[in-house]
């Protein structure tokens, strides 16, 4: 199936090129507040970050079909040895902007691959009470709902199309509140280098169980399109939004990544940028390099 895809680079707090209700499912992962090695003093404030995760919420409430769900990969972030309550706070935005909470699902990674700190160890050196701090290796999947959905609304060839496969739901348990899925591994040469990005099964599920094919997803937080690419993968259409312009070679290489060479299996892409779209990589990288060697000077 020809599937269409828009890619807008600007920021999404205003969704213009989508017209009301017509966005069947959202799957997205907002930037991790202020994360020190991945958006380090992006937003001036806490505050500053919820308001604009409120301002994206309040527009995808106008994009979104009635019934439709939004799926929000997110966690609370830890700077500085204080944590920020994220998942709590975007759950109370979203409902604040009237959508359903529907459910949550715990995304666990596998052990080995811890990526920032091992706070754990601070117990080893000093095994008394009030030393534990967790190592952090799961993310949240906040779902959240447009209303009611009317079953009867899909044609019977589109629901059949989209038939999802039970064989496949029950090995790999897409049926539980925790699904453990491997996270984006740090190599050095991959696609989404210097992107928080999260794995395409991650998506994958989320597309097959939340939309039929021929409807759009959207990404508000395209990063490197993982979105966008499992879309077309599963002959829906995409829209996705990113404020960074440096990141628009990696979103149409990924696109591209699942081509069949198939006819068929055409798509059409559109690429708009808008005036305040940045050059944002290359700056945070920098900063996340300084502070990497000062850590390292530091534990010297
Ligand atoms: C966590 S990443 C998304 C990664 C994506 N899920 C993937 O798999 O590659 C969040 C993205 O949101 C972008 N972003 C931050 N603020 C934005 C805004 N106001 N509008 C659009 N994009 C924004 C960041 O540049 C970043 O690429």
């Amino acid at each position: 199936m020809k599937t269409s895809h828009k890619l807008i680079f600007g920021d999404s707090e205003d969704m213009r090129e989508v017209e009301g209700h017509s966005v069947h499912l959202v799957v997205t992962s907002p930037p991790y507040f202020n994360a020190p090695f991945d958006y380090p003093d992006l937003f001036d404030s806490y505050e500053a970050y919820l308001e604009k995760m409120r301002k994206v919420a309040r527009e995808l409430k106008r994009v979104v079909a009635l019934g439709r769900v939004v799926c929000i990969v997110c966690d609370d972030t830890l700077i500085e040895g204080r944590k920020y309550p994220v998942v709590a706070d975007l759950t109370k935005i979203y409902i604040g902007e009237g959508f359903i909470y529907r459910d949550k699902i715990i995304w666990v990674k596998p052990e080995g691959y811890i990526r920032i700190s091992r706070r754990s160890g601070v117990i080893l050196q000093h095994p008394y009470p009030m030393y534990f701090y967790p190592d952090n290796i799961q993310e949240t999947i906040l779902i959240f709902q447009n209303g009611k959905f009317d079953y009867n609304s899909i044609d019977k060839a589109t629901r059949e199309g989209s038939r999802i496969d039970v064989t496949e739901y029950q090995r790999q348990k897409w049926y539980l509140t925790t699904w453990a899925i491997t996270n984006v591994l740090p190599l050095q040469n991959r696609l989404e280098r210097g992107i928080t990005a999260f794995p395409d099964e991650i998506a994958y599920r989320l597309i097959k169980l939340f939309s039929h094919v021929g409807e759009t997803v959207l990404d508000p937080f395209m990063g490197s399109g993982t979105t966008n690419k499992v879309a077309r993968l599963l002959q829906r259409n995409s829209i996705g939004y990113e404020i960074d312009l440096e990141l628009m070679d990696v979103v149409k290489e990924k696109i591209a990544s699942v081509d069949s060479g198939l006819f068929e299996d055409e798509c059409d892409l559109e690429i708009f940028v808008r005036d305040e779209a940045k050059h944002m990589r290359t700056q945070l990288q920098e900063v996340i390099s300084n502070r990497r060697s000062v850590a390292k000077a530091a534990k010297k």
